[in-house]
């Protein structure tokens, strides 16, 4: 039972390495619950979800009815008087939608005063984080927005592992800096770097370097076979396995899979 959340830049497979790392955690035994935290939802597809079943998500925000009934205050209020720890343990059955073990569920976008605001739908949010974990072999894993706008207190206060994607580019490199520098901030202990579209030794000297005194869990490489799966809207699990073996090691390496 953990709950993991993959974070980086934009672009550099956050959302290839949450699908991958799901489907091997189901077949490790683990209920998975998905959680695209991204309002540019695209977990779905990358999980190979048929588009009928993808289109049944429906993302947390915009469930008005439970969260006024949940936190007792309408979406969109801010401030104000109401409930700051909702009950959402029936929330994951309810409202994921399951395909091959992985139950997926969409945050959606938070409007009016951001990821920040003293509002219910932020308040059912963090509560679904926090309350997600409590059960014997369930797993969260959480694709997170690029960045590190969204690692708020509250959401990363659940937090037990953070994978940081990061690709051989100066950019990405800094900004996984700066996310492990908050997350450590943030009391996040297991923090760990993951390299994608690795192409040379070059790359992996690169990335090495960049990043001193943060650990590596594992190295995957450039790999056509994934961009061919995101073409044919197919899951990288299926279409990339050297891809899927990496993930596996890297998930050894977390603890996540024994050995
Ligand atoms: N190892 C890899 N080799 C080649 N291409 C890859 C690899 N991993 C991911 N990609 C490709 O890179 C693109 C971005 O991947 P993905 O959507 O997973 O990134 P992301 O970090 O989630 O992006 P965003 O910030 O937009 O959410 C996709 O087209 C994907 O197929
Ligand atoms: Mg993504």
């Amino acid at each position: 039972m953990a709950k993991i959340a993959v974070s980086g830049k934009g672009g550099v497979g956050k959302t290839m390495f949450s699908s991958v790392a799901a489907y091997l955690l189901v077949e490790a035994g683990q209920t998975v619950y998905a959680i695209d935290a991204d309002p540019n939802a695209t977990l779905a597809m990358a999980l190979g979800f048929p588009s009928e079943l993808a289109e049944q998500v429906v993302p947390i925000v915009e469930m008005e009815e439970l969260i006024q009934e949940r936190t007792g205050a309408r979406p969109g209020e801010y401030g104000g008087y109401f409930s700051l720890n909702p009950r959402v343990d029936d929330v994951p059955a309810r409202f994921s939608v399951a395909h091959r073990g992985v139950h997926l569920m969409q945050m959606g976008s938070i409007r009016g005063a951001g990821a920040g605001c003293a509002c219910p739908e932020n308040t059912m949010l963090r509560a679904l984080m926090t309350h997600l974990l409590l059960r014997e072999r369930e797993t969260v894993i959480m694709d997170m927005v690029a960045g590190l706008e969204h690692l708020g207190r509250g959401t990363a206060s659940a937090v037990d592992i953070m994978f940081i994607i990061v690709e051989p580019g100066r950019r990405s490199l800094d900004v996984a800096q700066d996310i492990a520098a908050l997350s450590t901030e943030l009391g996040i202990t297991n923090v760990w770097i993951v390299a994608n579209k690795v192409r040379s030794e070059r790359d992996r000297q690169f990335i090495t370097e960049g990043l001193p005194g943060l650990q590596v869990a594992g190295w995957i490489p450039f790999s056509e076979d994934a961009i061919e799966a995101d073409m044919n809207e197919a899951a990288a699990y299926d279409a990339a396995p050297t891809v899927v073996e990496k993930v596996r090691h890297v998930l050894v390496k977390a603890n996540l899979l024994p050995s």
